[in-house]
């Protein structure tokens, strides 16, 4: 857990911005993939479609669209940002990263840009680096954006795992504010005793790619569901708790939660924990299944637009993932509704994506 110490100056979001692909894969289109139902999905998960990617469009793709419009929203230029975290575990490529990819289509000539890897605890894990970036002075301003194009590395022959994700991006930049707003605290675990409960078996040191890992499908994401489930809801409740408890709240004095969406049952189960009202927990996963690092993000965004933060509400974001990662965050929202709540402007790159 780490606290916002004395003296360091104060770390917020000043833009969000979010951008999912046009192409919508629902319940029916998987059913004649695989054996499946939408009453199974639907019970089982929540989910009802996801998006998926275009042919060609990459995660860098994604990413430069959710990004440019949270600067837009910020009144930051490409050029101000001093560092772009980029959280994925579908990067374009393995070298070079993603980040630096998305830096040259931003033009954000200044930045430094690196990939962080904590599958979908990786939003909140960028934001603990950019707290510690900004308090210490390092920067001033950070631009975290959570990526996925899962659709690319999910088995469409395992119905285990296929009805599950869909293809994302979120962003926020985060710049310095007073002390006592903004950032209270940031929770971040992790666990490689869990490591393959939830993994890509092939394709990089371990096991190199070949005939053989193609043959076998060593190439896409394989779960161990049932393990992860318990794990999930105790994780992000627990890691919420401490940051509310962290930031001198009680959980009932939260305003808004918004945890990743990985399935509505856990989503469900960590609203119980924490004894929060429906209406207080933000809720996706029908329209966008599980996009891992980009459910956060991408949730903000959709409440930060729609007028449901207004400028002191307590919020807080949780996650858990592969790795196994988990975390969460508490902060007091600083950003006017007036200034926030408008539908986002469509940039040229936007345009030419999904023309
Ligand atoms: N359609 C129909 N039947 C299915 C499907 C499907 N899509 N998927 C599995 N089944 C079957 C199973 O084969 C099993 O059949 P069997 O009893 O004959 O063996 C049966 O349904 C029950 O399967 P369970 O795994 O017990 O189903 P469960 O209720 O646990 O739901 C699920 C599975 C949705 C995966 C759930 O365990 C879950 O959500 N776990 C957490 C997963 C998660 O969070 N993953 C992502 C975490 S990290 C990240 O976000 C990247």
């Amino acid at each position: 857990m780490t606290r916002r110490p004395e003296g360091i100056r104060g770390a917020t979001i000043t833009g969000t911005g979010m951008y999912v692909p046009d192409r919508v894969l629902t319940n029916a289109d998987l059913a004649n993939l695989v054996e499946t139902s939408d009453e199974w999905i639907v019970e089982r998960t929540g989910i009802r479609e996801r998006r998926i990617a275009a042919t060609g469009q990459a995660s860098s793709d994604l990413a430069l669209i959710a990004c440019q419009r949270a600067l837009e929203m910020a009144g930051v230029d490409a050029s101000e940002v001093d560092h772009i975290i980029l959280a994925t575990t579908t990067p374009d490529r393995i070298l070079p990263s993603c980040a630096c990819t998305l830096q040259q289509k931003l033009g954000a000539t200044r930045a430094a840009a690196y990939d962080v890897f904590a599958a979908c605890t990786g939003f909140v894990f960028g934001t603990g680096l950019a707290r510690g970036l900004i308090g210490s002075g390092l920067a001033d301003t950070v631009l975290i954006v959570g990526v996925e194009t899962l659709s690319r590395i999910v088995d469409y022959t395992d119905r285990n795992t296929c009805v599950l994700f869909g293809d994302g991006a979120g962003a926020a930049v985060l710049q310095p504010c007073e002390p006592g707003a903004g950032l209270h605290a940031v929770d971040m675990h992790s666990d490689g005793e869990l490591g393959e409960v939830l993994e890509v078996p092939a394709g990089i040191s371990r096991n190199p790619a070949s005939e053989h890992t193609v043959a076998a499908r060593e190439h896409f994401i394989r779960m161990q569901g049932k393990k992860l489930y318990p794990f999930a809801v105790r994780s992000m409740g627990e890691a919420t708790l401490r940051c509310a408890e962290a930031a001198g709240w009680t959980p009932d004095e939260i305003d808004l939660f918004i945890p990743h969406q990985a399935n509505l049952r856990i989503i469900e189960a960590v609203r119980e924990r924490l004894a929060l009202p429906p209406e207080k927990v933000h809720v996706n996963i029908d329209r966008y299944g599980n996009t891992s690092s980009a459910s956060i993000p991408i949730g903000l965004d959709e409440c930060v637009r729609a007028g449901r933060l207004k400028k002191g509400d307590k919020l807080c974001m949780a996650a858990f993932g592969g790795g196994a990662t988990w975390g969460a965050s508490s902060m007091t929202w600083t950003l006017p509704r007036a200034r926030a709540a408008r539908p986002a402007a469509t940039p040229a790159a936007a345009k030419q994506a999904v023309s």
